[in-house]
This record gives C-alpha cells, sequence and structure tokens, in this order.
C-alpha cells in the first residue's frame, strides 16, 4: 500500500516504518497517525513480518503532535473528534513487537509515541522532551503516564515542567531507551535486534509482549501469577520441547510458532 507520510518496507521478517514528514519534522497530523495506525494493522497481520521497526529521520524521529493543524480546535472539536484517541487504541492492540529506532527530536507526541513502542533504541544524537506546556497544553498520548513509569516522578515533572529537553545519555541513564549507539549505526543496529527477535518463536515472543506489558497493568501479584500461568502453558508448546531439546543437544532450535 502506497502511503503520503510513511516509507514501508517488509524484508527478512522485519517491517520497517519511516515516518515521513521532512517537511515537518514528522510532526504527527492526522494523516500520519491515521496512516501509522493502518501501517502497523498491515504488519500486525502480516505472516512475513515477525518484528516492526519504527523510525523517524536523522533530525528528527517527530518533532510532537502538528501544531498547526491542532491551533484552531476547540475543546468540542477535540472532546467530540476523540482527538487521537482512536489510532492510538489501534497501535496498542499491536501483538508483534515494536523498536523504536530514534535518532534526533522526539518531542511531545513524538517522545509519547516512541514510548508506545515496545523499546527504544536511541542516536547519541537523539533528544527528548515533553515541551507541551510551551503550548499551554499537556501531553496527550501517554506522556505524564508513561514517563513517570520510565524515568521516576521527579525527573518526568521536571521535563513536563520545564519541558527541557534530556539527551540520548541521560535518556539511557534515566531508563527511557534501552541502548544509545552512533547515529550511523542506528538502522543497522535496530534492525539486527529485530532480526535476533524474529529467530525466536514468534509464540513464544507474543507472550513475553503480553506479560511484560502486564506489569504496567496490574499490581505485583496479579503480574507475578499471569507470569506463572503464561511460563507454565508454554510447556504445552511444540517450541517449548524444540527450544529445550536444542540447548540439550547442542544445536540450533528451529522454533515453528506452534
Ligand atoms: C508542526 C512543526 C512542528 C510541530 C516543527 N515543525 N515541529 N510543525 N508541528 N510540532 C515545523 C516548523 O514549523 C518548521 O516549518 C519545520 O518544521 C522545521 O522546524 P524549525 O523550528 O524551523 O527547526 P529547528 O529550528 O531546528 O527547531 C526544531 C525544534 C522546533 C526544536 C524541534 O521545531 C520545535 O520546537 N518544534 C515544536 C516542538 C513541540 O512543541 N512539540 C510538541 C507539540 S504538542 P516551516 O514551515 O516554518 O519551515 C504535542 C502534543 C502531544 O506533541 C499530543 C498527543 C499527540
Amino acid at each position: 500500500m502506497a502511503y503520503e507520510t510513511l516509507i514501508v518496507e517488509v524484508a527478512d521478517h522485519v517491517a520497517l516504518i519511516r515516518l515521513n514528514r521532512p517537511e515537518a519534522l514528522n510532526a504527527l497530523n492526522s494523516r500520519l497517525l491515521s496512516e501509522l495506525a493502518t501501517a502497523l494493522k498491515a504488519a500486525d497481520s502480516n505472516d512475513r513480518v515477525r518484528c516492526i521497526v519504527l523510525t523517524g529521520s536523522e533530525k528528527a524521529f517527530a518533532a510532537g503532535a502538528d501544531i498547526k493543524e491542532m491551533s484552531g480546535k476547540s475543546f468540542v472539536d477535540a472532546f467530540t473528534g476523540d482527538l487521537f484517541g482512536p489510532d492510538v487504541e489501534a497501535m496498542l492492540r499491536v501483538r508483534k513487537p515494536i523498536i523504536a529506532a530514534v535518532s534526533g527530536y522526539a518531542l511531545g507526541g513524538g517522545c509519547e509515541l516512541a514510548m508506545m513502542c515496545d523499546f527504544i533504541i536511541a542516536s547519541d544524537t537523539a533528544r527528548f522532551g515533553q515541551p507541551e506546556i510551551n503550548l499551554g497544553v499537556v501531553a496527550g498520548i501517554g506522556g505524564t503516564q508513561r514517563l513517570t513509569r520510565f524515568v521516576g516522578k521527579s525527573k518526568s515533572m521536571d521535563m513536563h515542567l520545564t519541558g527541557r529537553f534530556m539527551d540520548a545519555a541521560e535518556a539511557e541513564r534515566s531508563g527511557l531507551v534501552s541502548r544509545v549507539v552512533p547515529a550511523k549505526k542506528l538502522l543497522e543496529e535496530a534492525m539486527a535486534a529485530a532480526q535476533k527477535i524474529a529467530e525466536k518463536s514468534a509464540l513464544t515472543v507474543m507472550a513475553v509482549k503480553e506479560a511484560v506489558n502486564r506489569s504496567y497493568e496490574t499490581p505485583l501479584r496479579e503480574g507475578l501469577l499471569f507470569e506463572r500461568r503464561l511460563f507454565h502453558a508454554l510447556f504445552a508448546t511444540e517450541d517449548q520441547k524444540e527450544g529445550m531439546s536444542a540447548f540439550l543437544e547442542k544445536r540450533e532450535a528451529q522454533f515453528r510458532d506452534r
């Protein structure tokens, strides 16, 4: 499918989705968000895809929601139209892993979009921020909730209240990103991580994603029980037999996703 605001390529079991509005530093307008929801849904249901990488340009992953498009809206427009709600909900339903590969600015909705992915690999040029306060609004697709869980209350308050940006080193130090790599190697490293995931059992990968995400939704005791039952359930799969046999026989596992 041809998109106006995205470039999508599928190769070697990985869907690479690139945000492509260079004239506006990949600002998230309604077209882009709707195309992104469609592209993610398509990748999720494509049997050739086992992992998704979401990226932007070297200068910007995304500089936030499109301010030009938003500026004239009234409360009634935003509320009755459920501004950003349906597309964001669609993204959260994706069951395959999504890696955010972030270079340059990831601000406002851009930072929030990166945090909606399953983990973030950042280039050493990445800059994260929630500067909505400068526009007289608050974050709208998870910033106050997710950033707080990632980096703790103090840093999250600092970022949201002052609107300051966090560089890649601080983002790694505070747990926002899983690793920082040189800008020139960003895509190579993200694709290598996606390839590693693509080699695993898709069934187990899906279970991991569900279990880790559950830790955000439930009290510890419920989360631990959910994990234990999932662990038990996976003994019913052929991939568990194959994975453990392969280890004992000192060979590579051949997973069949069942
Ligand atoms: C619309 C944007 C934009 C945005 C940049 N542009 N960010 N357009 N919405 N969020 C446009 C600029 O208007 C400009 O277009 C072009 O991109 C290049 O940007 P410059 O400002 O000239 O670049 P630079 O001087 O390098 O500064 C980069 C920047 C700055 C620091 C990232 O652009 C910036 O502060 N942008 C806004 C960041 C922000 O406030 N994000 C939060 C948005 S609110 P022209 O046509 O002039 O060349 C939000 C709410 C989330 O995200 C709600 C849920 C999604």
